[in-house]
């Protein structure tokens, strides 16, 4: 199979610190704008190679392998996305793909990997439309156009393209914003937050009990809905305070309170979900105790998911560490933990 080009990208998860938790009518539209750090260690890479067709079809011809493995599932996902993106993109019809991509974390540990794998597939077609010179971009708008593109995969997905931080969703709260895509946010970051520490502690591996689609699709019911996109709004103007001003009290409090609001409105929809496992709960309640105790700035948020995503500033990480080594690590299935940090978000593989 003679190969035309071929390009490779690593692209990072996030964590949303103000959660997009519902959708509007059109394609991917949130109801309510979110904000997410960007991680490091948890990434895809994905290659994307454009090779000669083996039909003289127009059909799009597509072999999807994931950790070497042909991998039927994700292929199907993945030609529906590029069926829906084609028209911007004419290579997709014109040539073969070849696509191998990996995740950097386990594939069984819970963490949701499609905004690292939907962020690197998005950059990878807005490079090769670049590499065949069929467009150029500058520098910004290559990245809004992945964004744009990564957010048609999956919604959050829009947000992992910037380094350190970037905000998603239309808000009065940041100039240029917009529903289409995610706009980056690191100027506006207090320095405390630029190597911030995530600790992934794994309460429990398994698949996903709801689907983030259904998820979003819940709240089109929740009686609580109007008041959580009011919250969300008001969230998101306190929080772009604390992460300005480096205020950690300020920041805990609000990331805490999103997580716990995203888990109720599982719990409170119809049918209902409880995402959290007894050992999150038992976690959470150490937390909390040990910052009383400690009075140290170590908070915690969630995604749609039992694991906990604990966040402290780098100038603790010793006496973080020795806090999740003794009290939490114990909870986690078989002491399973990601380490992870602020990062700095995509980059193409030579
Ligand atoms: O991008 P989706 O459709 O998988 O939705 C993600 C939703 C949360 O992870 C729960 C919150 C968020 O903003 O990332």
């Amino acid at each position: 199979m003679k190969e035309i080009k071929k390009v490779t990208w690593r692209s990072p998860s996030n964590i949303a610190l103000v959660k997009y938790w519902g959708k509007r009518s059109g394609v991917q539209i949130p109801a309510n704008p979110s904000i997410s750090f960007t991680l490091e260690n948890c990434y895809s890479e994905t290659s994307v190679a454009l090779v000669e067709k083996e039909r003289k079809s127009k059909e799009i011809e597509l072999r999807f392998y994931f950790d070497g493995k042909a991998n039927m599932a994700f292929q199907l996902k993945m030609l529906k996305f590029f069926e829906s993106v084609k028209k911007d993109f004419p290579f997709l019809n014109q040539y073969g793909l070849l696509i191998h991509s990996t995740n950097s974390f386990p594939h069984s540990s819970g963490i949701a990997s499609s905004a690292s794998a939907m962020s690197a597939l998005a950059i990878a077609l807005c490079d090769l439309k670049q590499e065949l010179g069929q467009k150029k971009w500058s520098p910004e708008k290559f990245l809004q156009k992945a964004s744009h593109y990564a957010r048609l995969g999956s919604g959050s997905a829009s947000r992992s393209v910037y380094p350190l931080i970037s905000e998603w969703g239309k808000t009065k709260t940041v100039k240029g914003s917009s529903d289409e895509y995610a706009v980056p946010f690191a100027r506006n970051l207090h320095k405390t937050f630029h190597n911030y520490q995530n600790t992934i502690l794994i309460a429990s591996s398994a698949e996903k009990k709801v689907s983030s689609r259904v998820g979003h699709s819940l709240m089109k019911t929740n009686p609580y809905a109007k008041t959580r996109y009011a919250q969300a709004e008001r969230n998101l103007k306190e929080i772009i305070e604390a992460l300005k001003n480096g205020d950690l009290e300020k920041f805990g409090t609000i990331i805490e309170e999103e997580a716990m609001t995203l888990h109720a409105l599982m719990m409170c929809s119809s049918p209902s979900f409880i995402l959290m496992s007894p050992a999150t709960l038992a976690m959470i309640e150490k937390i909390r105790h040990f910052r009383e105790e400690s009075q140290l700035p170590i908070y915690f948020t969630l995604d749609a998911g039992p694991n906990i995503h604990l966040m402290y500033p780098k100038n603790i990480s010793k006496k973080a560490e020795a806090f999740i080594a003794e009290e939490l690590k114990s909870h986690c299935e078989k002491g399973k933990m990601i380490q992870d940090h602020v990062g700095k978000g995509p980059k193409k593989v030579k």
